[in-house]
């Protein structure tokens, strides 16, 4: 079965989506099945990976996109999914491996207009669907906007993990504790439908930070976040697995022109001389199967010992 992990982060602009794009496809790269789902109804992970063109012509054919699983018409998930997303200019695909379920704008009437006649929450019907196909994919990733309305609470239901990405600053350790709180709510309110369902118990895998300016002093910031998290560990309020994840991401202007070029950067590293950031991205990858690979019998590498299997060619 599919390791499922939501990215969330109450906080906007932090780098869920640039995650996302990035680490799945440093994922896919090293030879795992991934399957992206976008539940931001701004569709930013969408456009980057089909590019505005493939997403525009896509919305004459709506119920492909995410939103058509709730609604009357009764999409089938697998039948939302673009295999093989990530394509050249001449449309072939250059990344095997990486699948998505694209959002569209739409995807905000979720949250007020879609009436909901299933009899069960959103959340359950989601989660329903995720099952059905998640045998096809080694990770399953979820892109969340920065609430927790219906999207989101689909997405952490279904999650075994939540990666928060943030930036080393004060108002992410605001929102990181905002994030802990409501986590731990949801989970009372739908501790029902899991129970039914057994749906996995979602927990905080880690934070992983991103945008740190090269040079730039962090200690203060990354202490009292690591103190809050040993905090709320103590507490029992998160798993002990939880840390700051030790590779951090860079500020980079590349990460901004690769979403222009609709490519993730493991597959731009070498062309654009950008490598830095790029490798940034991998290791954070190796983090996560590490992690999420822990008990499992493998015996995986350190993050600084393990290389790619794949090379990228364009
Ligand atoms: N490492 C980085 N270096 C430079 N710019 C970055 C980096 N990571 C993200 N950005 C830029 O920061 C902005 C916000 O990033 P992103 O959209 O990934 O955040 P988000 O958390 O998904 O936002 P939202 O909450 O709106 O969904 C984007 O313009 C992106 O290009
Ligand atoms: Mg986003």
């Amino acid at each position: 079965m599919a390791t499922k992990i939501s990215f969330l982060n109450i906080k906007g602009g932090v780098g869920k989506t640039s995650l996302i794009v990035n680490l799945g496809a440093c994922l896919a790269y090293m030879g795992k099945r991934v399957l992206v789902v976008d539940l931001d109804a701004q569709s930013n992970a969408s456009i980057w990976l089909m590019r505005l063109d493939r997403w525009n012509a896509l919305n004459r054919t709506p119920e492909k996109f995410v939103l058509g699983i709730f609604q009357e018409s009764g999409s089938q998930l697998a039948d939302c999914i673009q295999k093989e997303v990530v394509k050249d200019s001449d449309d072939n695909p250059v990344l095997p491996g990486l699948d998505l379920v694209p959002a569209s704008f739409n995807l905000m009437d979720l949250e007020h207009e879609v009436v909901n006649e299933m009899g069960i929450p959103f959340y359950a019907h989601f989660y329903e669907q995720i099952q059905s196909i998640e045998s096809e994919y080694d990770y399953i990733l979820f892109d969340c906007p920065p609430n927790f309305f219906y999207a989101p609470q689909c997405a952490i239901f279904s999650s075994d993990w939540l990666l928060v990405p943030a930036n080393p600053d004060a108002l992410s350790i605001i929102g990181f504790h905002l994030l802990v709180e409501k986590l731990n709510k949801f989970k009372e309110e739908c501790a029902t439908y899991s129970e039914s369902l057994s749906s996995p118990k979602p927990d905080i895998l880690g934070i992983s930070l991103n945008n740190v300016k090269p040079g730039t002093r962090i200690d203060v910031p990354v202490e009292r976040l690591q103190a809050q998290l040993e905090r709320f560990i103590e507490q029992g309020r998160i798993s002990s697995k939880a840390t700051i994840f030790p590779e951090q991401i860079r500020n980079s202007v590349a990460v901004g022109r690769a979403v222009m070029q609709g490519m993730p950067m493991v597959l731009l590293g070498k062309s654009q001389g950008s490598m830095n950031v790029a490798e940034d991205f991998i290791k954070t990858a190796q983090r996560i199967l590490l992690l999420t690979t822990e008990g499992e019998g493998q015996q995986e590498a350190a993050p600084d010992q393990v290389e790619p299997t794949q090379e990228a060619e364009l």
